[in-house]
């Protein structure tokens, strides 16, 4: 593709990559339509930038889009985040342009040096709100920390009006199109992006958006996935998944081994249908963690499904149950049910792990051996109260 194409605006050009056949995130987060790692030059009359950069994988395309745009030097290359999918070929720029200052925030400077090896003298240190000029065009930085770490910025072209926001609004979506208006597909890729990565920082990034807000912005360029044409698009979708209003849905991830769990799973989703009650079952045997992450943003209820394994829950129970944990979403109540032989300590096991969420722990049904009239009539209570807790807040 030409990059004569790949235009936002006069002067401001995307270099980035697509990774279309990339499958997995930090080896933990799948990817099913691959990703981008987008980097943009913004030449100035005065001097060139280079925002992000592209994970060292995909350095060569980086290098070909500069060959491609006539790049002769870059003055700046503005390090947003220090994950390396965007950090990770600044030492290769570098490299090229060894006149290059790496521009950014003091906390992102000392973990590109730890992470990169980056010298110190490389670096040009910004402060909140401290503009850099090209020439005719003016950078501006607003830091954002935790989203999703610490010394996450975003930049902000006066001029032009474009908010460079690096992983901040993102989507894994490898995609030809440069622009995205409302395309549902990318708002989906998005909500999945958020529900992995952002959802454990909603406070944060709810202070961030009022920061973002008070700017005048025409595009909102990521880091990864499609450019916001509309940037309200995306930014009252964050607005929606951040907000404290859940849906009158649960949330069933269940392992079963012998069919004990299984038997209950299904039992109990059926009574939460009859009582109106939206169920989103995953058998954790055969779950996207992605998709799972994705109902977390706006489930009332969790119920977890486990037999017992050696005194504790099933190790697929447990890695889920982990997950929800460090995910914290805003789910406002939380039960078990399961299975065992002669004893055990999973409720206690399970109450741990997701100690972090400010939910209800509802009293759980935990039953021995294969599930009998009285244990299924459990599960009917348990549908019940659920659904009780749903009316007590307004959504059924
Ligand atoms: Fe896309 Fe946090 O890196």
């Amino acid at each position: 593709m030409e990059v004569k194409e790949r235009k936002l605006k006069e002067g401001v050009y995307y270099v980035g990559a697509m990774h279309w056949d990339r499958r997995l995130f930090d080896d933990l987060i799948p990817l099913p339509d691959g990703t981008s790692y987008n980097a943009y030059i913004i030449k100035g009359t005065d001097k060139i930038a280079l925002i992000d950069t592209v994970d060292p994988v995909k350095f060569p395309v980086l290098k070909e889009n500069l060959k491609a745009l006539n790049i002769k030097k870059i003055d700046y290359v503005i390090a947003n985040h220090a994950e390396q999918d965007h950090s990770g070929s600044i030492p290769h720029i570098l490299d090229m342009f060894p006149s290059a200052k790496v521009v950014t925030n003091e906390k992102c400077k000392v973990l590109l040096m730890e992470h990169l090896l980056i010298p110190e003298d490389k670096f040009l240190v910004i402060n909140e709100g401290e503009t850099l000029s090209l020439g005719d065009k003016t950078l501006q930085f607003l830091l954002t920390p935790w989203v999703h770490w610490p010394e996450t910025m975003i930049t902000y072209l006066i001029e032009d009006r474009i908010l460079f926001t690096c992983d901040f609004f993102g989507s894994h979506l490898a995609t030809t199109e440069l622009f995205t208006e409302e395309d549902p597909k990318v708002k989906e890729d998005a909500k999945r992006y958020y529900a992995e990565i952002m959802m454990p920082f909603r406070t944060s990034i709810k202070k961030n958006i009022e920061k973002v807000e008070k700017l005048n912005i025409d595009m909102i360029a990521p880091s990864h996935g499609p450019i916001y044409k509309k940037p309200e698009f995306i930014i009252e979708s964050y607005k929606e998944w951040i907000s404290d209003k859940v849906e009158n849905i649960v949330l069933l991830p269940y392992v079963s081994m012998h069919g004990s769990v299984e038997k209950m799973a299904h039992y109990f989703m059926m009574q939460l249908v009859k009582q109106r009650v939206n169920v989103e079952p995953f058998n954790l045997t055969v779950t996207d963690t992605g998709k799972l992450a994705m109902s977390l943003v706006d489930a009332a209820t969790i119920v977890l499904g486990s037999p017992t394994v050696l005194a504790g829950a099933h190790p697929a129970a447990v890695y889920a149950a982990h997950l929800v944990g460090a995910l914290r979403p805003k789910t406002k109540f939380i039960s078990l049910i399961g299975s065992y032989g002669w004893g055990g300590m999973m409720i206690q096991q399970i109450q741990g792990l997701l100690a972090s969420l400010k939910a209800e722990f509802i009293e759980p049904v935990l039953i021995k051996g294969y599930p009998k009239t009285e244990d299924l009539k459990s599960l009917e209570v348990l549908a019940t109260k659920i659904a009780e807790k749903h009316r007590s807040i307004g959504i059924l």
